[in-house]
């Protein structure tokens, strides 16, 4: 949808004056402004706007329910997610490069909707570029009244999944590591109060009546919202054009466009604006030319937190439905390509290491289940893996949640298992000594793309289980 692209101007969007003449900048605040906080909500909630995150989340209805939240339980706060940590995703710094203004404005129209005391937008420190362009965003916004009526902080993070994940993500604004917390950001927020665990003999402020009946002991949970890079930059155009332009495009249940990513076993990766629910194989060929020369796809995955969509299925259309129909994802829409030249046990490995190697250890199920997964694929691709390698790999896969705080987990179950159940030919030829000829797997964590060339993270392949680098001295 080039000529129509919204949130990826052909042109990089470089001031104010330029964002306010060539990108409507400022009118959406305004419109959020006339129609209040309550209206403002309401407005998303009728565009159908899904988080962009990974999740799908209805943006609209997070905001309602924070609303909803009685005075009583504290102060509000809102979070933009732009820690972009997923494989195979590049959209959010690609947003950031192209126009920051429409992010800054996204986030203060959520906290005025949501009536927020403060707001952060949270990237990650090594982001240089995008940090730069933000803070003269940021500066040029508040100046002339158009950053709304909360101060917004700009927050720098580490290098870690978990930085991304939306309770890892307030404990590292709070100044903490982001090890996940037991109780999502709506219930237990920023610089919150309220005991998380355990059984508490004094009234608490959540959930105890409600306006002047409430009774309030002075303990916060300050229900906060976090929303991704780029759901808010949908939000600044959605309040621009309307609801019902936003609903006009893609399908009932995933209204819009989003800003796809391709990498992998392609001629040319690629970021891209696309409207939902086209067919993903068509998507994959537009954006990024296809597999090279005598190639087949063999198998896509959207991040490492969905089930494989295999070369055969590349006619599933790219939405919500679509994907979750197969037994996959849209997540957020970074789309990893392999061709047929791909051993899948060797990709499994690849991606459980990861997951295995970012996973805190909070939950013991966790750490070692991913861990333990890794080591029986390592053994399999090595060619000394067994048949009951695999049925362990199984019941690894079953417990692996047990006791979860985060999501994390959940991914290493659907993308294995996945794996192992549409590819068994690829186990087989370890496990019967026929291994697929050898060739390179880097991991798709993508530290730069432009101009058809993707730079990925090699030091991730010495990032060890606690966060340290066996490369490091
Ligand atoms: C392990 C893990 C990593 C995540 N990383 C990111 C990330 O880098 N950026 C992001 O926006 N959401 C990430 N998420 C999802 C967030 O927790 C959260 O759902 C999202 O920011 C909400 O925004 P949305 O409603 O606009 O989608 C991650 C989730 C998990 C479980
Ligand atoms: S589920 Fe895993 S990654 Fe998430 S908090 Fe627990 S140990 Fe950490």
């Amino acid at each position: 949808m080039s000529d129509e692209a919204v949130l990826l101007p052909e042109e990089p969007v470089t001031s104010l004056s330029d964002y306010v003449t060539r990108r409507r900048g400022g009118e959406a605040i305004s419109r959020a402004r006339a129609l209040g906080p309550g209206g403002t909500a309401k407005e998303v909630t009728l565009s159908g706007l899904r988080g962009r995150g990974g999740g799908g989340f209805p943006t609209g209805r997070k905001w309602s329910g924070l609303r909803a939240e009685p005075a009583s339980a504290g102060d509000r706060y809102v979070v933009c997610n732009g820690a972009e940590g997923e494989p195979g995703t590049f959209k959010d710094r690609s947003i950031l490069r192209a126009d920051p203004y429409q992010v800054v404005e996204g986030l203060a129209i959520a906290a005025l909707a949501v009536e927020a005391r403060a707001a952060y937008l949270c990237v990650k420190e090594k982001f240089t570029e995008e940090i730069a362009r933000l803070s003269v965003a940021l500066e040029e916004m508040a100046a002339a009244g158009l950053a709304g009526d909360v101060p917004i902080s700009l927050v720098v993070g580490p290098d870690h999944y978990l930085y991304g994940e939306e309770k890892g993500l307030l404990q590292a604004i709070e100044g903490d590591a982001p090890l996940p917390r037991p109780l999502p950001p709506y219930v237990h927020g920023l610089f919150a109060t309220a005991p998380q665990v355990g059984w508490s003999a004094h009234p608490q402020a959540y959930g105890v009546g409600s306006g002047e009946g409430a009774s309030f002991d002075g303990e916060r949970s300050n229900p906060t919202v976090v929303n991704n890079v780029e759901t808010l930059a949908m939000v600044t155009h959605i309040l621009t054009r309307g609801p019902e332009w936003h609903r006009g495009l893609g399908t009932p249940e995933s209204p819009g466009a989003m800003v796809v990513t391709v990498v992998g076993d392609v001629r040319r990766p690629a970021v891209g604006e696309v409207e939902l629910g086209r067919p993903l194989g068509e998507v994959i060929e537009e954006l990024s030319g296809g597999p090279r020369a005598g190639r087949r796809i063999k198998a896509v995955f959207s991040g490492v937190a969905n089930g494989v969509v295999r070369g055969d299925q590349l006619d599933v259309p790219m939405s919500y439905e679509g994907l979750a129909a197969i037994g996959s994802g849209l997540g957020s829409a970074g789309f990893i390509v392999y061709d047929d030249t791909a051993d899948m046990v060797a990709v499994a490995r690849l991606f459980s290491r990861f997951l295995y190697v970012e996973s805190c250890g909070q939950c013991p199920a966790c750490k070692f289940g991913t861990g333990e997964i890794t080591s029986y694929l390592e053994r399999i691709e090595a060619g000394v893996g067994t048949d009951l390698d695999v049925e362990i790999i199984g019941r690894r896969l079953t417990t692996v949640t047990d006791g979860n705080r985060c999501y994390l987990p959940v991914e290493e179950q659907e993308v294995i298992a996945s794996i192992l159940r549409e590819f068994p030919e690829d186990v087989a030829a370890h496990l019967e000594g026929r291994p697929p000829p050898p060739r390179r797997y880097d991991l798709a964590k993508i530290e730069d793309l432009r101009d058809g060339v993707v730079v990925v993270d090699l030091r991730q392949a010495a990032k060890q289980p606690d966060w340290t680098y066996a490369d490091d001295a």
